[in-house]
């Protein structure tokens, strides 16, 4: 009886052990970090590409600069195509400067980008009207030094050198932003 028990058991086959079962999963709904953090992310307008902005008192006098007179400026910046390209690239270039693009990051570019050209623009007065804050008020907590605005001012000096805008209309702009150095910098 052993033996028959033993060529019984030979002929078996090997009892298949049972397959490793993952550990389960507990079915939880994924959590809303932003809500639990209180983060509040502001959707871009899909029009314009913008985050808006709480509204706030709209005027050219937030240009902070008179317009000049006459057209002169405007042509010598190439009207309102030469102005975009010059306000534009000075923002690439500052971008890309590390000196100062941090303070850019985390800021609305597209926003930024309309604003400084209608800003220009307008002191230029090469027909438009500046719809952004004061200065004092877009520069507020940046905590912006008196080198960062040299930063500013090399690559729109820059810009201003590769469209080929007359070195005396150049300054003429610059000696309009100067005044704004004491709204802007706070260190
Ligand atoms: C004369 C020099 C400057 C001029 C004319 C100027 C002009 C402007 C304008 C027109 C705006 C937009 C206002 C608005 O959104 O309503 C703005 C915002 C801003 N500027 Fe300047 N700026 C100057 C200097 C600087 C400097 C030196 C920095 C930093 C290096 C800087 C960083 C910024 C940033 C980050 C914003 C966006 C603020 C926000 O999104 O709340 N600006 N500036």
């Amino acid at each position: 009886m052993p033996l028959l028990l033993s060529l019984l058991l030979a002929a078996a086959p090997l009892a298949t052990l049972p397959e490793p079962q993952a550990a389960p999963v507990e079915e939880t709904a994924p959590v809303d970090w932003d809500r639990e953090f209180g983060v509040v992310r502001k959707e871009r307008d899909p029009v314009t590409g913008e985050i808006p902005l709480d509204p706030y008192p709209q005027s050219d006098a937030n240009a902070g600069a008179a317009p000049f007179k006459g057209e002169t400026m405007a042509r010598a910046f190439g009207g309102q195509a030469g102005i975009r390209k010059i306000t534009d690239r000075a923002l690439d270039f500052s971008l890309l400067d590390p000196r100062i693009e941090a303070i850019f990051a985390e800021h609305d570019m597209v926003r930024l980008r309309r604003t400084l050209f209608e800003q220009v623009c307008f002191i230029l007065s090469a027909g438009c009207h500046y719809s952004g804050r004061e200065m004092k008020v877009a520069h507020k907590s940046l905590g912006t030094t008196r080198a960062d605005l040299n930063a500013l001012v090399e690559h729109l000096q820059q810009a201003m050198r590769e469209a080929g805008v007359p070195f005396p209309a150049q300054n003429r702009l610059l000696a309009k932003l100067a005044p704004m150095d004491r709204t802007i910098t706070e260190r």
